[in-house]
């Protein structure tokens, strides 16, 4: 069976992670073999990185954070990602180069192409067969985040809601312009009302890859 990379996007509260979890289970009773992960943060030293990247005190320059971002992927798709792949694996991942095209990019406001291309360069042009976006009303994701308690110290400090609403709109537009690669799902409602929606196009690619 060929491998397949999936990827999860979406703002902050968007439900990445439940969907995450819900998804696995549903690819697992498939028979598929999946390896669950995560950036920042899905290999030892990308853990440091995160640990870097998000709980510093003080500020990280933006074009640092966009290099500690990439040097975690590189990391991650050279040791974990590709062999998982190579293995006839599925990779059900939560963020990837997308996220720092939406959060360095527009976010941060550096030039979004410089970005994506520096993603390239780390992982040396692997993109994913599936990126699912969980896309919310920001300020609905601020409240779901609210009541988590590994929330990093800045995300609701630092960043305002147009921080947020410029993510979303990189989101969309990122999604616009590569509709094969993309599948927006709407992020409101229950997990189970939310998963029923990211099955569908799940399903199709991987009939796609038999
Ligand atoms: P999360 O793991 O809870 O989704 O948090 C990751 C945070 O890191 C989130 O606020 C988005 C941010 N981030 C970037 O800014 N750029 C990136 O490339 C990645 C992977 C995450």
């Amino acid at each position: 069976m060929s491998g397949a990379f999936i990827t999860l996007e979406g703002g902050d509260g968007s439900g990445k992670t439940t969907q995450a979890g819900l998804l696995q289970a549903w690819l697992e009773e498939q028979g598929r073999t999946v390896v669950r992960t995560r950036e920042p943060g899905g290999t030892e030293l990308g853990i440091e990185i995160r640990r870097l990247v998000q709980h510093t005190e003080g500020h990280v320059a933006p074009r640092a954070e966009a290099l500690l971002y990439a040097a975690d992927r590189a990391q991650h798709v050279a040791t974990l990602v590709r062999p998982a792949l190579e293995r006839g694996e599925v990779v059900l991942q939560d963020r990837y180069l997308d996220s720092s095209v939406a959060y360095q990019g527009a976010g941060r406001e550096l030039d979004g192409t410089q970005i994506r291309d520096l993603s390239l360069w780390a992982t040396d042009g692997l993109l994913p067969h599936l990126t699912i976006l969980l896309d919310i009303d920001p300020a609905a994701g601020r409240e779901r985040m609210a009541g988590r308690a590994d929330a990093p110290y800045d995300r609701l400090e630092d960043t305002g809601l147009d921080f947020a609403e410029r993510v979303r709109d990189a989101y969309l537009a990122l999604a616009e312009a590569e509709p094969t690669r993309f599948a927006v799902v709407e992020a409101s409602g229950s997990p189970d009302e939310v998963h029923a929606r990211v099955v569908s196009p799940v399903r199709a690619m991987l009939d796609t890859r038999r």
